[in-house]
């Protein structure tokens, strides 16, 4: 998968980033760098190209997932992360996800998959990925969710709904509402700075 890596301290969490639709792995650094700039940072680019633009999995239209896809996409970044802790060397459970968008559902399938696949996850604007699965437990796992009231594409009763049901796993969700529709906002990053600060 192309992607980069950045060393960090050894003894800080490794942050997995994974960009939204159109992006690439060089979007999120910045905002890696504002929530813990001594942590390392492993950035992926998604393997989907949607008319050029790079996706974590293909969808069949806006909001509607190809969950044979999205199945396949997630089992592929899980043997990543196992393949990438080898190569560089860093604790496979030390990975703290942060996502935005369609890189927020991709985190969302890992956790639905795969139990202890994350020691956290930073969702930025999240969906529920998939609805035909049974949660692995999650006790205690910290789970931010940034949301938009008047988001049009991940609909506010959707976050709402992923919440439920990672708290009915186990998890510890921090919620955060903010009033910028889609968009990834700077009090959005800073509140989940200080959730980070607080749990790590
Ligand atoms: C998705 O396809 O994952 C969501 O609709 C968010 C996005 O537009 O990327």
């Amino acid at each position: 998968m192309k992607h980069l890596f950045k060393q960090g301290k050894a003894d800080k969490p490794v942050l997995l980033l994974l960009h939204g639709t159109g992006g690439t792995e060089e979007d999120l650094l910045p905002i890696a760098e504002m929530i813990d700039r001594e942590a390392s940072v492993l950035s992926v680019r998604g393997q989907i190209s949607e008319q050029g633009m790079p996706r974590f999995f293909k969808r069949l239209r806006e909001g509607v997932f190809d969950e044979e896809d999205l199945v396949y996409r997630t089992e592929e970044l899980f043997e990543f992360l196992k393949w990438a802790a080898k190569e560089y060397d860093f604790d496979r459970n030390n990975i703290i996800a942060i996502g935005y968008s369609n890189g927020a559902n991709m985190a969302g399938s890992l956790l639905f998959h795969y139990e202890d696949v994350l020691k956290g996850a930073v969702l930025f604007h999240p969906m529920v990925p998939i609805r035909s699965v049974t949660l692995p437990n999650m006790t205690q796992l910290p789970i931010f969710i940034g949301a938009g009231t008047n988001d049009p594409i991940c609909k506010p009763e959707e976050t709402t709904e992923l919440k439920g049901l990672l708290e009915e796993a186990g998890a510890e969700v921090y919620m955060y509402w903010e009033s910028y529709g889609h968009r990834l906002t700077e009090a959005e990053v800073s509140e989940s700075k200080k959730w980070y600060t607080s749990k790590y």
